[in-house]
């Protein structure tokens, strides 16, 4: 439980320490050794080095550290960290949303299906400040935490629960506490009707039916509107190019995507923005079977163009051409941003330490570079070349094949000029997530708080 300036105080208070800190025996270290949390006098001091060139990243190390020791109810004294510790790269709200962001990222008690219920204590953490301006910071921040977390409750939910139509069911049931949300969900035959040929091609092989579930939010009809695009797949085997076991692990965090648009879009209705947006999630498994698609198969998109389909596994982009082409068609979008956990070669360049951002709209970048810079969640600008499409153009059968040449390279870029062709001419963004979207074990809901940020204007 965050608060803010509650009157009740707790047990131990939190300040700030500087380098200088003398170390005692009453220092609890964190693993690594560089958090440094004294419990005397009822008062946690935590250490912060001052020296380091990323005091946001040393700041959310020492919370998260604080978080994980599951001490005690605490009262955050905010204001002597401002003092000790802000600068102008980590000015006080930065530090404040830093703050808000950690504890409730770190408290949020996921779900477990264990025998036995190890649930973390829910130790109450209240921020004390003298600034009065960070109230509306702190109502921003907690929809902006709820629905990060939101995210990753649906990310981390198994594949055998999580299905599309448990998806659908779920988030169609959830919108329901939104006044100001319109959620549609289609079905199989909705989809063929609007001939989405992609989508139903990557479904082909399942037994479940296939969803896209639309949410949309309208708080500024004069404005221009955003469609957010989400890969959904519940569940990649890669198809008939079946992935060998160690590449299928985390396969059921293939529909981040759509989760965090879904997601991002529920934030911004409950924070009553000034925005005009809508969420595009495409849900569906990609499995092998009597019925699932076959490789140099060629099938029409939603917006006519043909395609080869040479790789089943690279399905993302397929699902994702209909969303698009539905979001400029249906829901007569300005501008699309997509996301989703795209390729593997998007993790090869970028780890687990940055979204990949790729656009040839500058003024989308120069809002996304913006609000990345603002929340920290890394977004990191990759190219998108006409050699690039043009790699994906090679086959003599159709329009485009969904796959690139090995030899080639420039996978993650190969598959954003694909998407590139679906944004009929609209400012797009494609934000491949495949490095960003889970840690290994859980759902991150990654780029939920930055593209509130970004479209919260
Ligand atoms: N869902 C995967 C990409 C992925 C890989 C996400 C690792 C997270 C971690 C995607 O559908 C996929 O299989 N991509 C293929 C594309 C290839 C066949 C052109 C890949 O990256 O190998
Ligand atoms: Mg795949
Ligand atoms: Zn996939």
């Amino acid at each position: 439980m965050i608060k803010l300036n509650s009157k009740d105080k707790n047990d131990f208070k939190v300040v700030f320490a500087s380098n200088d800190l003398v170390e005692t025996n009453n220092f609890l270290k964190d693993t690594k050794g560089n958090i440094f949390l004294s419990t005397k006098d009822n008062t946690i001091y935590v250490k912060l080095n001052s020296k380091t060139d990323d005091k946001r990243r040393e700041f959310i190390k020492a919370f998260t550290s604080l978080v994980k020791q599951n001490i005690s109810n605490v009262d955050i004294e905010f204001d002597t960290f401002v003092k000790g510790y802000a600068d102008v790269d980590f000015t006080e709200e930065l530090m404040f949303n830093a703050l808000v962001e950690t504890l409730s990222y770190v408290s949020h008690q996921p779900f477990t299906f264990k025998k036995e219920e190890v649930k973390p204590t829910d130790f109450e953490y209240n921020i004390v400040t003298s600034n009065k301006k960070l109230d509306d910071e702190f109502i921003k921040e907690v929809i902006k935490t709820d629905f990060t977390n939101y995210a990753r409750d649906l990310q981390d939910t198994p594949p055998n629960i999580a299905t599309s139509e448990w998806i659908a069911k779920t988030i169609e049931q959830d919108a329901k506490n939104f006044k100001n949300v319109k959620l549609k969900v289609l079905g199989i035959h909705e989809a063929e009707k609007l001939g989405m040929g992609l989508f139903l091609a990557v479904n082909a092989g399942s037994e479940i039916e296939p969803k896209v579930v639309v949410a949309e939010y309208n708080g500024a009809p004069e404005k221009q509107k955003t469609v957010l695009v989400g890969k959904g797949i519940t569940f990649d085997s890669g198809g008939y190019n079946l992935k060998p076991s160690s590449a299928m692990v985390g396969m059921k965090f293939d529909m981040s995507g759509a989760a965090i648009m879904l997601s991002t879009v529920f934030a911004l209705a409950k924070a009553n923005a000034k925005v005009n947006v809508a969420a595009v999630g495409m849900f569906t498994d990609n499995r092998i079977g009597g019925h699932a698609t076959l490789t140099e198969s060629v099938v029409k998109s939603m917006n006519g163009l043909t395609v080869q389909i040479d790789n089943t596994d690279a399905e993302g982009r397929l699902v994702l051409a209909d969303g698009m082409t539905y979001a400029v068609r249906e829901l007569q979008a300005d501008r699309i941003i997509e996301a989703s956990t795209l390729t593997g070669a998007m993790v090869v360049a970028l780890g687990h330490l940055a979204t990949g951002g790729f656009t040839k709209s500058e003024e989308l970048w120069k809002e996304m570079d913006a609000a990345q810079a603002y929340t920290g969640e890394r977004v990191w600008r990759m190219p998108i070349y006409n050699e690039h499409l043009e790699l994906m153009q090679a086959t003599p059968i159709a329009d485009l094949t969904n796959t690139g040449s090995r030899a080639a390279g420039a996978g993650s870029s190969t598959a954003a000029a694909f998407l590139n062709e679906f944004a009929e001419g609209k400012p797009f963004m494609h934000l491949d997530i495949a490095g960003t979207a889970d840690n290994g074990e859980r759902g991150t809901g990654v780029m939920v708080k930055t593209l509130f940020e970004m479209l919260n204007k």
